[in-house]
C-alpha cells in the first residue's frame, strides 16, 4: 500500500488546514432536524443551514470526512466503485472563496508532489454545459469561469468536457435547499495510454472529485433562487481515492474493505476476483454489512419502516448473497468485528455499540432465516409432486417443467426469496421458472406497490406528502393549544405548509409571552406524545356547527363536509373541519417546535414552527 485510507483522510484534512479551513467532526448518519432524507448522504447535507447563509461557530471555511449512506445506487454495489456507505472527504466555503481557489486548491493537492503526487496529465474535467430551462424562468449559462481556470492550470480543451445538468448539476439533498453547477475531477485508471480526448463514458476515467458552485436555492415549488452567499462544496470520495492511489482501481481491495473481504474468503471456502460471482456477492456482503455496523453505531434497529427498513434490507441482502457463496451459518456478526476494527481508529462509536451491532446482526439474521425456513416450506406445498415430472431409475432427463410464475413470485414477495435461490430450489424438483413471466409479475406488483413505498428505499426520501401530512396534523394541535392557552378568540386565519415548517396566523392583539409560548408548545407535545387517535366522519355542516367544530363555514346548505377529530369520544383535542388528509395518531408527527412568533400588523400574530 502506498497509501493508506488514514493517511489520506490526514493529508486531505492537514492540506485544507494550511489553506484556513476549519476541521469539523462527521456529522451523525442520521440528518438532525431534516425529515426529507433518511440518511446524510453527502458532507454538504449537516451543513444545508450555514449553506443558505446561517452562521458557522468554524467560520467561513470548513473540512471534514464525513460518514455518508446512499441507497439509490444500491443495485449497482458488486462492481469496483459503487457502494452504499462511503466516506467522503469535503472542503467548504460558506460565502468565502469561489470558482478560482477551489479549482487550484483541488489540482494542487491531486497533483504536488508534496500531497497525492497523481499526474496531471491523466486528469480530465467535466463542466456545466449550460441549461436555459434551470431556474424560475432564468437560465444558468455555461460555465466559461471554470473551463478558463482550468485551461490557465495546464488542463487542455480536448480534456474538458461540457456536460448537462443530468451530470453537472448537484444538489439539492433533499426536496428542496442549496445546489449548484460543479465541475468534476476524472483520472485516467487504463492500462492504456492516455488519450488526448476525454469521454466521460469512457469506464477507464474515474472520477474522483467534485466541486459544487453553490450558488441556488430549490424551493419546494421547484423554482429557484439565488443565495444570499456564493458557496463551494466539495466531495472526494475516500475509498476510491486510495484505490486510485495504490493503483488497485477497484475500492475493495484498499485498506477498507480488503480485510472484509478476506474475512468472506475464510468463512465461504471461496477466492476473491475467482469468478465474477462470487467476486460481486462477497462485495456487496462487505458493503452492506460496513453500511449496517455504521447504522446500528448509530442505535438504530432493524424494523419494517424507515431507516429500521433500510437497514433490514441491507443485512438479509447481505445474508441472501452470503447463502449464495454457500455460508449456510451465520456470518454477519463475525464479519462486523472485522469492520468495526478497520474504522474504530476514525469512528469510535463502531467499537462503543459493538455488543449492540453483533446482537442485533445475530436477532436479525435469525428472524431472516427464520423467514427463509417459511418460505421453503410454502415452497414445498405449492410445488408438489404432481407438478414434478416423475422420472423412473435410469431414466434419462429431458425437460424441467415450468411452474406457474405467479407461485414463484409469490415466493419471492412474501419470503424475500431471491429469484437464484428460488430457481435452485426449483431445479432440485425439476422445475424451472420462465424468467421473464417472473420480470413481468415483478413489473406488475412495482407499479402496484410503487406508490406506497416512493422513495423509502430507492431515492432515501419520504415521500413529500407524507411529511405534509404531519404538518397538516401538526396545525390542527397548534391552533387547539393555541385556543386553550390564549382563548377562544384564536381562529384560523392563514397557514401554510411546506416540507420544512407550519406557517399560521390568527388574530390576538396582546403581546405573547415567552411562557404562554412555551405552554402552547408543552401542551402540543404532549398531546403528540399520547399519540392520540385522528379519524374524521362526514356530517352536514349543521351538525359540525353544533359539535363546534371550528372551520370554515361555507359549505352549502345540506352538503356534507369532513369532519376531523384528534383525540377519544368525548374528550376531543381538537375538532376541525378540513378535507385532510391527516395523520392516523398524533404520535406520527414526533414532535414541534416553535420558531419563532411575530406580529404581521392589525392584532394578527405568525407563528413558525417545524416538526422533528
Ligand atoms: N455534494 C457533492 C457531492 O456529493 C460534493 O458530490
Amino acid at each position: 500500500m502506498k497509501i493508506t485510507a488514514k493517511q489520506l483522510r490526514q493529508k486531505y484534512l492537514d492540506f485544507f488546514k494550511e489553506k484556513g479551513h476549519t476541521i469539523i467532526s462527521s456529522a451523525s448518519l442520521i440528518p438532525e432536524n431534516d425529515p426529507t432524507v433518511l440518511f446524510t448522504t453527502a458532507g454538504m447535507h449537516p451543513l444545508v443551514p450555514y449553506l443558505m447563509g446561517e452562521k458557522h461557530p468554524g467560520g467561513k471555511r470548513l473540512v471534514n470526512v464525513q460518514k455518508c449512506l446512499r441507497t439509490d445506487d444500491i443495485d449497482e454495489v458488486g462492481d469496483t466503485v459503487h457502494q452504499t456507505f462511503f466516506e467522503m472527504l469535503g472542503n467548504w466555503s460558506l460565502g468565502d472563496y469561489f470558482k478560482k481557489d477551489a479549482i487550484e486548491w483541488s489540482l494542487e493537492f491531486l497533483t504536488s508532489s508534496k500531497w497525492l503526487g497523481l499526474e496531471k496529465e491523466k486528469l480530465a474535467v467535466s463542466v456545466f454545459a449550460g441549461d436555459p430551462s434551470t431556474g424560475s424562468g432564468q437560465a444558468v449559462p455555461k460555465d466559461n469561469d471554470s473551463a478558463e481556470i482550468w485551461k490557465s492550470l495546464g488542463i487542455s480543451e480536448s480534456r474538458i468536457s461540457y456536460l448537462p445538468r443530468k451530470n453537472n448539476w448537484w444538489g439539492p439533498a433533499g426536496l428542496s435547499g442549496p445546489c449548484g453547477p460543479d465541475t468534476e475531477i476524472f483520472y485516467w485508471t487504463g492500462k492504456e495510454l492516455v488519450p488526448d480526448v476525454f469521454e466521460s463514458d469512457d469506464a477507464r476515467w474515474v472520477e474522483v472529485w467534485n466541486n459544487v458552485f453553490m450558488q441556488y436555492n430549490k424551493k419546494i415549488d421547484g423554482s429557484f433562487e439565488l443565495l444570499k452567499q456564493q458557496n463551494v462544496d466539495t466531495g472526494m470520495g475516500l475509498a476510491r481515492t486510495v484505490a486510485v492511489l495504490n493503483s488497485v482501481f477497484d475500492n475493495y481491495q484498499t485498506d477498507l474493505y480488503f480485510p472484509v473481504i478476506q474475512e468472506i474468503e475464510k468463512l465461504s471456502g471461496k477466492k476473491y476476483l475467482e469468478l465474477e460471482e462470487i467476486t460481486k456477492a462477497m462485495r456487496i456482503i462487505a458493503d452492506h454489512l460496513t453500511a449496517s455496523v455504521f447504522v446500528l453505531a448509530e442505535k438504530l434497529e432493524p424494523s419494517n419502516t424507515e431507516r429500521g427498513y433500510v437497514l433490514r434490507r441491507l443485512i438479509r441482502r447481505a445474508v441472501r448473497y452470503g447463502k449464495q457463496l454457500g455460508m449456510d451459518k451465520p456470518f454477519c456478526s463475525e464479519i462486523s468485528e472485522t469492520v468495526i476494527k478497520t474504522y474504530q481508529g476514525a469512528y469510535p462509536e463502531v467499537l462503543k455499540n459493538k455488543e449492540f451491532i453483533k446482537s442485533e446482526l445475530d436477532k436479525e439474521e435469525e428472524r431472516f432465516s427464520k423467514t427463509l425456513e417459511a418460505g421453503l416450506r410454502e415452497l414445498n406445498k405449492l410445488f408438489l409432486v404432481g407438478e414434478i415430472q416423475r422420472i423412473a431409475p435410469g431414466q434419462e432427463i429431458k425437460t424441467f417443467n415450468r411452474v406457474d410464475a405467479k407461485k414463484a413470485f409469490f415466493i419471492y414477495q412474501s419470503y424475500g426469496f431471491p429469484l437464484e435461490m428460488i430457481q435452485e430450489e426449483l431445479a432440485k424438483r425439476l422445475l424451472i421458472v420462465d424468467e421473464k413471466e417472473f420480470e413481468e409479475e415483478m413489473k406488475k406488483h412495482q407499479e402496484l406497490s410503487r406508490r406506497a413505498s416512493a422513495g423509502v428505499f430507492k431515492g432515501g426520501l419520504q415521500d413529500h406528502s407524507e411529511i405534509s401530512t404531519r404538518y397538516h396534523s401538526a396545525t390542527h394541535l397548534l391552533q387547539a393549544a393555541l385556543r386553550k392557552v390564549l382563548g377562544e378568540h384564536v381562529y384560523q386565519k392563514g397557514s401554510n405548509i411546506t416540507a420544512e415548517r407550519l406557517r399560521f396566523d390568527f388574530p390576538h392583539p396582546k403581546e405573547i409571552t415567552p411562557d404562554q409560548i412555551k405552554q402552547v408548545e408543552d401542551l402540543i407535545n404532549e398531546k403528540i406524545k399520547e399519540s392520540l387517535p385522528v379519524h374524521f366522519e362526514e356530517m352536514e355542516l349543521e351538525k359540525a356547527k353544533q359539535l363546534g367544530a371550528l372551520g370554515v363555514f361555507e359549505s352549502k346548505y345540506g352538503e356534507k363536509v369532513k369532519v376531523y377529530f384528534v383525540g377519544v369520544p368525548e374528550n376531543y383535542f381538537s375538532v376541525e373541519i378540513c378535507g385532510g388528509p391527516h395523520v392516523e395518531n398524533t404520535g406520527e408527527i414526533k414532535g414541534l417546535k416553535i420558531q419563532k412568533v411575530e406580529s404581521i400588523g392589525q392584532g394578527i400574530k405568525r407563528i413558525r414552527a417545524v416538526i422533528s
